[in-house]
């Protein structure tokens, strides 16, 4: 009988492994994916995404259209947004009225609060809020100047912190709602050059985390989503060492590109943990997976792991 119990032991970590290394998402987003609810019910919802001009935000509001949720796309280049919600409306599954534009710079605070009475004079409300803009780093912390972490502390952190502060106080009136904002993988483990987006990504989980805790009892949901490498914009966007310089400007390819998790099926993994009400969930590959299973329950190895990596990397300079 023992025999029977450890075999059966043993057979179900070799499974649980085996499925984690084919995953591209945590075990539980999966089993969710499988056996929760559907994203279907997030049909008729308002949900206010904010970075929807390209990559994550773009296939978000392109899926949630299938799906016939309401939406709001937000972001500074509004002839981009405008592409988007075309391609919205052309699921079919949308109105025009059903997609609003509304360009936003996500660290021109002062505008926010105008932002929302906006959304609210067309939607009267909104349901979900998608904090997802973003950019981030290429550059070692001793070739970051000052102005460069606080450009990316302020556009990753105080620009989701800000509109969320604005939109608020609308969804405790309400008593209902849920946020959601796009964190990283590298807000679970720390990787070399990039010192100024982990700490922003790392800072998203506190001020989240303890405003989930402070929203539980308005029926207000917190959702923080960590990708790992997902096809988009962000590495030829990521910024180098100063605010107006960007790793494309340098003509370079990252090797981590090709392992990226496609942005469609982020949005859909996205969407499972929005009309599941998850708290975490993380989308990756392989092996940003596990690494963010070290971090999180064996960090020595996850630490000697970066310092590993980081030591080769110089040697190779
Ligand atoms: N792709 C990945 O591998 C990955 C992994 C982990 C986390 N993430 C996170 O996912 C989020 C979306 O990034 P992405 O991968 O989709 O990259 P992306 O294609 O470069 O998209 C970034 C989005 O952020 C918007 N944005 C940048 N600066 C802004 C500002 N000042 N105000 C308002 N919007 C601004 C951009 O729009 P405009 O230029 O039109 O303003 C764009 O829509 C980011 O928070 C990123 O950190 C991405």
């Amino acid at each position: 009988m023992l025999d029977f119990i450890v075999y059966g032991v043993l057979l179900f970590l070799v499974v649980q492994v085996f499925r984690l290394w084919r995953a591209d998402g945590d075990l539980s987003l999966l089993w969710y994916e499988k056996f929760g609810e559907s994203p279907a019910q997030l049909a008729g919802q308002v949900v206010w995404i904010t970075g929807a001009s390209s990559g994550i935000g773009e296939a978000l509001a392109a899926e949630l259209s299938r799906v016939g949720a309401k939406l709001v796309l937000s972001a500074r280049r509004k002839e981009e947004l405008e592409r988007v919600k075309q391609r919205c409306v052309e699921t079919g599954k949308v109105a025009d009225k059903d997609v609003l534009v509304v360009p936003l710079d996500s660290v021109a605070y002062d505008t926010h609060a105008g932002c929302v009475e906006q959304v609210l004079a067309h939607f009267g409300k909104v349901d979900v809020l998608v904090n997802n803009s973003g950019r981030s780093q290429r550059s070692l912390f001793s070739e970051t100047s000052l102005e460069g972490n606080r450009f990316l502390l302020e556009l990753n952190v105080l620009g989701q912190v800000s509109l969320t502060n604005a939109v608020l106080p609308h969804m405790m009136e309400r008593g209902e709602g849920q946020i959601v904002v796009t964190g990283s993988t590298s807000g679970i483990f720390v990787s070399p050059g990039t010192s100024a987006y982990c700490g922003s990504k790392f800072a998203l989980r506190g001020f989240y985390g303890t405003l989930r805790a402070e929203l539980h009892s308005y029926n207000i949901d917190v959702l923080l989503v960590c990708p790992g490498p997902v096809e988009s914009n962000v590495v030829e966007n990521a910024m180098v060492g100063q605010p107006d310089k960007s790793y494309n400007q340098d003509g370079k390819l990252d090797p981590a590109h090709a392992n990226d998790v496609s942005a469609p099926r982020c949005a859909r993994l996205f969407m499972v943990g929005m009309a599941n009400r998850l708290e975490e969930i993380w989308i990756s590959r392989n092996p940003y997976l596990i690494n963010a299973y070290l971090f999180t329950y064996v960090p020595f190895i996850g630490n000697w792991i970066m310092k590993t990596m980081a030591a080769s990397q110089k040697k190779k300079q």
